[in-house]
């Protein structure tokens, strides 16, 4: 099975659960990591906070690739103000070829406040985009460093998926 892993990380807690749901999906195929880079990104947690409340979706460095050519599409993202990063506003508005795909969606968040928010507007935007299954995991970000603990919601979602562990 053909998987990419499309992701947003600020402070490197989402990256390290890409790298994680990277090596799950691995012992069944690929997986490829797609960091999302944000052009001229503003560095204040307020202007951030405020951005992604606003839904903004700011440029990015851009990313060729179609979608349609994998079996599993897995995006991934902090939760800021309630809501996706920024970055990932944009690529969930341009990406192409999400149609009939299965889609994993997956955050890591603080507090814990806005995280179903955050999941139902991605999974919004990839249903309007045809997805066909859509999976959610979410993990706190003082577990990110607890890679067993990690791997079991992985786990869990996958199996969800139907992919075998
Ligand atoms: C601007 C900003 C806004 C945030 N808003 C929320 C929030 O609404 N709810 C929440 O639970 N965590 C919130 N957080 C915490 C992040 O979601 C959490 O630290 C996440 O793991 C960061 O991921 P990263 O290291 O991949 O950037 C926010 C963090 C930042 C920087």
């Amino acid at each position: 099975m053909r998987s990419i892993i499309i992701y947003y990380s600020h402070s490197g807690n989402t990256a390290k659960v890409a790298e994680i749901l990277a090596e799950h999906i691995k012992q069944n195929g690929s997986a490829e990591l797609i960091k999302l880079e944000p052009i001229n990104e503003p560095k204040a947690f307020f202007t951030q906070a405020v951005q992604a409340f606003k839904r903004t979706k700011t440029k990015i460095k851009p990313i060729k690739i179609d979608l349609s050519e994998y079996a599993l599409i897995c995006l991934g993202t902090p939760v800021w103000a309630f809501a996706p990063a920024p970055a990932m506003n944009k690529y969930l508005n341009e990406c192409r070829g999400i149609q009939d795909k299965d889609v994993i969606l997956f955050v890591t968040y603080g507090s814990g406040l806005g995280v179903r928010r955050c999941l139902n507007i991605m999974e919004k935007e990839v249903r309007n985009k045809g997805a066909k299954k859509i999976f959610r995991f979410s993990i706190q970000e003082s577990k990110v460093d607890k890679q067993s603990l990690v791997s079991e919601v992985i786990k869990g979602a996958l199996k969800k998926k139907g992919v075998k562990k």
